[in-house]
């Protein structure tokens, strides 16, 4: 059964380790991240971009297949099926849908209309019994079509989206979707120090997860940061297995281009990443 973020993410903060969020593309995605969430031990939060919403066929469809899935390969860890920078109306299809997390991205807003449209929803995820995620200032680079600048975000508009009763907080200190340029300068643990001392016990959530070296994650980890987040490492890991595979001529020899043998590596891939992923965020056997 799914479950919402907040007792996972309360624990994690408590016992200063952060809990993986994951974006799902498909069945295997979803699959190989599950499967290693169990044998891990460890909490889970399936994260689902509005393009990866679309690509697959609806929320409806993800939330059946996580579901089905949660049932079917006996998943017993904390699972959190999260909407991954929403929009309004996207946050409202996937509380419809059946999700039991989501994140309102209104740091493209004034911090007022933010604020406002965060408020509205704070009121309906209690009510549904769903956790919410906030962000005040962009996160650099793109993803799924979302853009953003890379802003810093404001230590006091933090405190203002926090106090309003969301679940957790995104905040920009830097962070950057994709793959860092080689000159991108680090994370800010100076303005992290700073939102951290204006948002109390917070959970702090770190966007952009792929290529941020172990040290700065164990840093941020320290300052408050109970989830982070992992898109394109997990992409990289299977393109660069599916194509050692296809490029070994495999997909040539026998039944290799059965999709259930064409995949395996890239699906292997993504368990690969994932767990060393959990054993640096320290969220293995959290969930036993
Ligand atoms: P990366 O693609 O850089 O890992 O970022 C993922 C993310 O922040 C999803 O919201």
């Amino acid at each position: 059964m799914l479950v919402n973020a907040k007792d996972m993410l309360a624990k994690a903060r408590e016992g200063k380790y952060a809990v993986g969020h994951f974006n799902i593309n498909n069945l295997e995605w979803t699959k190989a991240i599950l499967l290693t969430a169990q044998e891990c031990k460890s909490p889970v939060i399936l994260g689902v971009s509005e393009g990866a919403g679309k690509y697959m066929t609806g929320y409806k469809t993800v939330v059946g297949m996580v579901n089905g899935m949660i049932e079917e390969l006996g998943i017993t860890v904390p699972v959190a099926l999260h909407l991954d920078h929403g929009s309004y109306e996207g946050c409202m299809k996937c509380i419809e849908a059946g999700f039991s997390s989501i994140m309102f991205d209104g740091s493209h807003y004034s911090i007022e209309e933010n604020v406002a449209k965060t408020q509205e929803l704070v009121k309906i995820c209690a009510e549904k019994g769903m956790s919410l995620e906030a962000e005040v200032g962009a996160i650099g680079g793109e993803e799924d079509g979302v853009v953003g600048k890379g802003e810093f975000a404001d230590p006091n508009e933090c405190k203002m989206i926090a106090d309003l009763g969301v679940d957790m907080l995104a905040a920009g200190i830097g962070n950057i979707h994709g793959k860092y340029p080689a000159n991108w300068p680090g994370l800010s643990f100076e303005t992290l120090a700073a939102i951290q001392e204006k948002t109390g016990t917070m959970p702090l959530v770190l966007h952009g997860g792929t290529g941020i070296p172990e040290e700065m994650i164990k840093k941020a980890i320290s300052l408050g940061v109970a989830k982070i987040n992992v898109n394109t490492e997990c992409q990289l890991a299977f393109a660069a297995a599916t194509r050692e595979y296809i490029e070994a001529g495999k997909d040539q020899s026998g039944k290799g281009y059965d999709p259930r043998k064409l995949l395996a590596p890239g699906f292997e891939g993504i368990k690969a990443t994932v767990k060393a992923k959990m054993e640096l965020f320290g969220s293995i056997g959290k969930a036993e």
